[in-house]
């Protein structure tokens, strides 16, 4: 059996075989990793019926970083839900709930539709397009400035921001100048959101100013409202990107597909789970560190170890999903792991499934004719988040 190497340009090309080797081992993967943290590897955990339980363990396992590291090192993302355990995890997330429910995404249709239309018809006054610079990218950037309250003149400066700090995050391509990178880019974006937080009036419908009233009434810190602003401007878009482009992509490349979508539209809820299983976009959570021995399938992981646990491999096990690599919009059951599970499962998987249920929708019905002009584009060199460099269409 060839050697896994999740450092290799092959891998982020197509990860699926590499996945498939590691849920064949006897053990989980052993990945030498080193970050800000004493810890010098991580086990990666891979099969489905693991995965699952890595994801539901909040009880025997803990995100705090600030646990891990001196505290002249913690910043400011170190206080977002991802590396918050219960309680403050419970009464952070409760504060920022209501406008990802059910009702509160409702609200959000007609300007998400607005938006996607604009956007659409950009696109159809030109024959050649990238997908991703001209439709993927900017739909979830301005639909989560319109809901935190960012100035829409600031979208291409958070973008850029968010893009620095995320090549700074995965870890597998972490070194000392990405950790000072992210550094000045957090700096820079915790004085961003730093003034708009201390600029803002009373409630009026937009999560900064509704941060600053929970401010004000102590039930949360001045740091913990920024650190949700930088957390759902970064959560908000970087993944709805990697649905966006990776599920256009994936249709056109199963023609079949494409055209039974195109003929029953009542298909789509299922079509986006689909899309959403076979080219995930947040490969996989973030580091657990295990407080109480944690019995898998393939190994017990001892307390004090860190574990990560991989939807884009669990999303492809056979064990869980007959033909794994075949792309069925139609596939029942569809449990799929890509939106995380337990208490750290996404906050915001309604806003993300509404908007790939617009865009996929208008983008269909107003695009009669869209062909793939590159069969085999590249994919982001980025182990957190599956996103392709650029995916350039032509549209009739
Ligand atoms: C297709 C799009 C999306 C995907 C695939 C996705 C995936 C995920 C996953 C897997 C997690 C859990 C990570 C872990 O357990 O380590 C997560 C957490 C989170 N997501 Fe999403 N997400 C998407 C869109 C969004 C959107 C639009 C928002 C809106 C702001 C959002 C906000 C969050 C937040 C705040 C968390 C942290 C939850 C917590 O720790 O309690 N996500 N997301």
């Amino acid at each position: 059996m060839a050697a896994i190497d999740l450092y290799a340009d092959s891998f982020f090309q197509d990860p699926y075989p590499t996945y498939q080797k590691m849920r064949e081992l006897k053990t989980c993967y052993w990945l030498e990793n080193h970050d800000r943290t004493s810890f010098e590897g991580v086990w990666m955990v891979s099969r489905y019926a693991d995965v699952v339980k890595v994801l539901r363990s909040s009880h025997g396992t803990s995100v705090d970083v600030k646990r891990l590291v001196p505290e002249p090192q913690w910043h400011a993302f170190d206080y977002t839900l991802l590396f918050t355990d219960p309680p403050d995890h419970t009464r952070l997330r409760a504060l920022i709930s209501a406008p990802f429910s059910n009702a509160g995404v409702r609200q959000l249709e007609e300007s998400i539709t607005r938006i996607v239309d604009q956007l659409i018809d950009n696109l159809l006054q030109r024959g050649k397009v990238d997908f991703l610079q001209e439709f993927a990218l900017p739909l979830p950037i301005k639909v989560i400035s319109n809901l935190l309250g960012t100035p829409p003149e600031d979208s291409g400066l958070l973008r850029q921001w968010t893009s620095d700090l995320t090549r700074g995050l995965d870890s597998t391509v972490v070194n000392a100048e990405f950790l000072k990178n992210q550094g000045t880019v957090l700096k820079d974006m915790s004085q961003y959101f730093a003034d708009l937080l201390g600029r803002a009036q009373q409630p009026s419908g937009t999560i900064i100013e509704q941060l600053v009233a929970d401010t004000n009434a102590a039930a949360c810190s001045p740091r913990e409202a920024l650190a949700h602003c930088l957390l759902l401007l970064l959560a908000g878009h970087e993944t709805t990107i990697g649905m966006l482009c990776g599920g256009m992509f994936t249709l056109l490349s199963n023609p079949a597909e494409m055209e039974k979508l195109r003929h029953n539209p009542g298909l789509m809820d299922g079509a986006i789970d689909e899309m959403l299983r076979y080219e995930t976009p947040f490969q996989r959570a973030t580091f657990r560190v295990v407080t109480a021995p944690l019995l898998l399938s393939s190994q017990e992981i001892q307390r004090g170890e860190r574990v990560s646990a991989v939807m884009g491999s669990a999303n492809r096990d056979p064990l869980q999903f007959p033909h794994p690599d075949r792309f069925d919009i139609s596939r029942k059951p569809n449990a799929h792991v890509s939106f995380g599970l337990g208490i750290h499962r996404c906050l915001g998987e309604k806003l993300a499934r509404i908007e790939g249920r617009i865009a996929f929708t208008r983008l269909l019905q107003r695009l009669p004719a869209i062909e793939l002009l590159d069969a085999n584009p590249r994919w982001q060199r980025r182990s957190l988040f599956r996103a392709l460099e650029a995916l350039p269409l032509r549209l009739g």
